[in-house]
């Protein structure tokens, strides 16, 4: 198999959808053999169809601490070994203070902060000597908006927990780092926010929120368009194959952080 360690036999979490499906398909176009995880079966499955014999679907739901439980194991003996891992899975709910819901805060929580530190440690055992590991984080961790104080938290402790598993992962030179995206289009970015108490929209009224939506912010991008889920997807795979990078985080955002 072809390519440096770190990117032969991968576990991609969120793998069926987006940034992480995006990054599932890089790796297997390099000749990769992955594992998705997500928790719906069909889109995983979606894109094993595609790779047979080298992609496999994995469902999990990364909110149960039972479920979660010797994951990246199971992904090791599907592939004969991993040397790679990329947590691509998250959630994000946008409410103002006042307004944070106790189970969306819980859930996020969960899936952006508790599974990555959870699996993290397991990758510390399963990773072959030189694997990696790549998160991804966003520009939220270090510039928070009114409604992200939930994500943006989270976001900000899965950047401290991906330095402590570098620290933890050198003596048998297994690297973590993270990826930074500013804003990337994928069902993430397209699903409407609404106001505070705000009733259902139409389906009219749902595609015109969303068009506004994207535009501003696109507009927030000084490059002047949104990230493309192959953008980042590109970065993931040099991350995983950087040998000498560890306890990195590399921020691909359109330079939206050089605006205040
Ligand atoms: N899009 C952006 O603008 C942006 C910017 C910065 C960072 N990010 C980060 O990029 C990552 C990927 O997001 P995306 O933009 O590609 O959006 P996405 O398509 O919505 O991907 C999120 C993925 O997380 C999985 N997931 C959610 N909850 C889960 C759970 N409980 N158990 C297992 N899997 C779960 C989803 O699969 P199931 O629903 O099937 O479980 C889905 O595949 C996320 O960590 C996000 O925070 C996104």
């Amino acid at each position: 198999m072809s390519g440096p360690v770190g990117t032969r036999k991968v576990l991609v979490t969120g793998g069926g959808t987006g940034i992480g499906r995006a990054v599932a398909e890089r790796l297997l176009r390099e000749g990769a053999q992955v594992v998705l995880t997500g928790r719906r079966a069909h889109v995983l499955e979606d894109v094993a169809r595609e790779y047979p014999g080298r992609a496999f679907a994995l469902p999990c739901d990364l909110s149960s601490p039972e479920a979660r439980e010797g994951l990246l194991g199971r992904a090791a003996t599907l592939l004969c070994g991993l040397d790679g891992w990329v947590h691509s899975a998250g959630q994000a709910v946008h409410q103002s203070p006042g307004h944070i819901d106790e189970a969306a805060l819980r859930s996020q929580l969960e899936v952006n902060l508790v599974a990555p530190l959870r699996l993290g440690e397991q990758a510390l055992e399963v990773l072959e000597r030189g694997g990696a590991m790549v998160f991804v984080a966003s520009t939220l961790a270090v510039r928070p908006i009114v409604t992200s104080a939930v994500y943006s938290a989270a976001k900000a402790g899965l950047l401290q927990v991906m330095r402590v598993l570098a620290l933890a992962g050198a003596p048998r030179q297994v690297r973590a780092n993270a990826v930074l995206p500013g804003v990337v289009d994928t069902e993430m970015v397209r699903a409407p926010r609404l106001e505070p108490g705000e009733a259902p929209l139409s389906a009219t009224e749902r595609a015109a929120r969303v068009a506004a939506q994207l535009d501003g912010l696109r507009a927030l991008h000084p490059l002047g368009r949104l990230g493309s889920p192959g953008d980042v997807a590109a970065a993931v795979h040099q991350l995983l194959g950087a040998s000498w990078a560890t306890g990195t985080e590399l921020v691909l955002d359109g330079g939206l952080l050089l605006r205040e």
